[in-house]
């Protein structure tokens, strides 16, 4: 069965570009990100690898640490580092799994055997500091992912764990937030003395809380 959210994000030790890695102890603490790339040395893998390790400081800001995986060996993600930074200004600041016997991949369902037998699927995983699954994407090898919205959920989920709030459609970080249904009203008002808007009973709007 596929991994859904809420599971434990499964524990491996991998190679990878930074050496022998075990998941969950490199993890630690801190939230992670990990993501599939259909195979090395790639257009569009090329341009999402790059675009990641531009984001490291926004990854570090929110205490995130990244891997990579592709089903390709460790002297080939080398190489295909040095073409990464050339093309794209930046080469991969993070671990990058050579998965060449897809053992990682399999174990995460990248492998979509209706879309292709032998290569990953664009995946990606948030994982939360208890190790759980926050959210997971899958997307076709032609279409890059966009990282900036992976950032945008990352911000949600920080703050979702946190206060008992939702973001809405296209929240963006510091803007209006919603109260969670589970929340009473006399509840919400020991926390948002300032009350809340209320377009209706159900929908009540309040700005972000701080952090
Ligand atoms: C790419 O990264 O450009 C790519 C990889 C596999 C299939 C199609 C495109």
């Amino acid at each position: 069965m596929a991994l859904q959210l809420g599971d434990i994000a499964p524990d491996f030790e991998a190679d990878t570009t930074q050496g022998k890695i075990k998941f969950h102890e490199w993890l630690g603490n801190d939230w992670g990100v990990l993501f599939s790339h259909p195979k090395d040395f790639t257009p569009v893998c090329t341009t999402e690898l790059g675009y990641t390790a531009k984001l490291k400081p926004e990854f570090d800001r929110r205490g995130v640490k990244v891997m990579g995986l592709s089903v390709d060996p460790l002297d080939s993600h080398r190489l295909w580092s040095k073409d990464i930074e050339e093309t794209q200004g930046t080469a991969p600041n993070f671990p990058m799994i050579a998965d060449a016997d897809r053992r990682i991949a399999t174990l995460y369902g990248m492998i979509h055997p209706n879309a292709n037998d032998t290569l990953t699927v664009r995946s990606a995983f948030v994982i939360g500091p208890d190790k759980k699954i926050k959210l997971s994407i899958n997307y076709p090898a032609s279409t890059g992912r966009n990282f900036d919205e992976i950032l945008r959920v990352i911000d949600s989920l920080q703050l979702t764990a946190k206060h008992q709030v939702a973001t809405p459609v296209n929240w963006r970080a510091g803007e209006d937030v919603i109260i969670v249904p589970s929340v009473s009203d006399d509840d919400a008002r020991k926390k948002y003395p300032d009350g809340w808007k209320a377009p209706k009973p159900y929908l009540r709007i309040v700005p972000s809380p701080k952090g």
